[in-house]
């Protein structure tokens, strides 16, 4: 069967014992959906968290969680044989454990052991459990066996707390599942060079002038472009992100420390993306020593000088055939207003596409999710977008052989 001429295929989404494990429903239904046979594999302490009724409903088929039934149709290694995908949402630290050792002590890890269809896991955790040193290793491991792994986002997680740790979200998890279950390597062969996060311009060896940019939508291109095939360069500044080895890094701090490493790795890259937020100025001087109060008295005086603009220099020099796209994050509240100031800038910096979008207080920066419009160099919508930074990420991507 075939939902708009998308094959359909045959998914086991495998659930873990996670509070996410509730969200997992979700991640059932836009797979059922989206055309595809679901077979949920819960384990015991899945079905604790969520019911076996609603997950039954909502996949269509019935819910398998026990190592001994079906045993004489060999249950524990047919479902993982008729698998096109495997899913795995939440994955606990313990599942990822499992995994990484190859133990098969209940039906789902039977189900992915006798399986060869491309795993996906969307782990979901306390910030702690993710960041332990054992489970740093086993994600490793499994990302070294090809197993793709979706997130973890940075956010709140069960209790008060919040950091990384918090499983992506559903739609996220799907369309990175899809996207691997398609092979999808559109972007092989390319080089492709991003900048993410926010510039800190130096007054003094303590203190910075800095924006609230965390870098996550410039991380989100970097690990989806890698995803696609690409060969990333990130250039990073001050980011607030992990950034997963797929992708290389340059870390920067300053402007001018970003200039000089975009200019260096722009030399070889097919595309440029700059989505970083790069400071328009700078401090004139800056001090040898931490500037005092008691010095300055009430009032301190600040001058600040214009920074090069990168974007609009890159642009200028570039070499045949490279793509340039640049970013513009506005407050404007007007949507006309905000195309037509995004329309002026493609234009004034010389890049061949252009992302705008809106920030604000509470919008656009260290979010988890974004709204954009894509503009080309006559300032037309070719796309928009909207939903979690990774699959912003990867609409974006989808503009470009197109505009090249
Ligand atoms: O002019 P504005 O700062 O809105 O432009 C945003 C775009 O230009 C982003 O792609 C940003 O990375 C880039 N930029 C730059 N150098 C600057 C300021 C912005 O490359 N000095």
């Amino acid at each position: 069967m075939s939902v708009h001429g998308v094959r359909s295929l045959n998914v086991v989404v495998g659930i873990t014992g996670g509070i996410a494990a509730y969200k997992a429903v979700s991640v059932v239904r836009a797979l059922v959906l989206g055309g595809h046979d679901v077979h949920v594999v819960a384990t015991e302490n899945a079905l604790r968290f969520v019911g076996r009724p609603t997950l039954e409903a909502i996949s269509r088929n019935t819910v398998h969680s026990d190592l001994y039934e079906g045993v004489a149709e060999v249950r524990h290694v047919a479902i993982g044989q008729a698998a096109d995908l495997i899913v795995v949402a939440p994955a606990t630290a313990n599942t990822v454990a499992k995994l990484a050792a190859g133990l098969a002590d209940d039906l789902l890890g039977n189900t992915i052991l006798a399986s060869t269809a491309p795993l996906v896991i969307a782990p979901a955790m306390h910030t702690e459990m993710w960041q332990n040193a054992a489970t740093v290793a086993n994600i490793a491991t499994l990302r070294q066996r090809g197993v793709t792994v979706v997130g973890p986002a940075v956010g709140q997680l069960t209790g008060a707390d919040s950091g990384p740790g918090r499983m992506s979200e559903p739609e996220e998890i799907v369309e990175v599942a899809l996207r691997t279950a398609a092979g999808r390597q559109d972007l092989a062969g390319r080089r492709i060079l991003v900048t993410a996060g926010g510039t800190r311009e130096p007054l003094d060896p303590v203190r910075f002038i800095g924006n609230r940019s965390s870098g996550k939508q410039g991380v989100a291109l970097a690990v989806a472009a890698a995803d696609r095939g690409a060969e990333v360069t990130l250039i990073a500044a001050n980011l607030e992100v992990d950034v997963p080895s797929t992708v290389r890094v340059v870390r920067v701090r300053s402007t001018l420390d970003l200039e000089r490493a975009a200019t260096s790795a722009a030399q070889t890259a097919d595309i440029v993306i700059m989505a970083a937020a790069v400071a328009d100025y700078r401090p004139e001087t800056v001090a040898d020593a931490k500037i005092k109060k008691d010095v300055q008295g009430d009032v301190l005086d600040l001058r600040l000088v214009k920074n090069p603009d990168i974007l609009a220099g890159l642009a200028a020099n570039r070499r045949p055939g490279q793509l340039i796209v640049g970013f513009a994050a506005e407050t404007e509240p007007d949507d006309a207003k905000l195309r037509q100031l995004g329309a002026a800038k493609v234009a004034r910096k010389g890049a061949d596409l252009l992302v705008v979008n809106r920030v604000g207080w509470n919008e656009g920066f260290a979010t988890e999710g974004n709204t954009v419009i894509v503009l080309n160099q006559t300032g037309d919508i070719v796309g928009e977008a909207s939903g979690s930074k990774r699959s912003v990420a990867d609409r974006i991507l989808d503009l470009l052989p197109h505009s090249i």
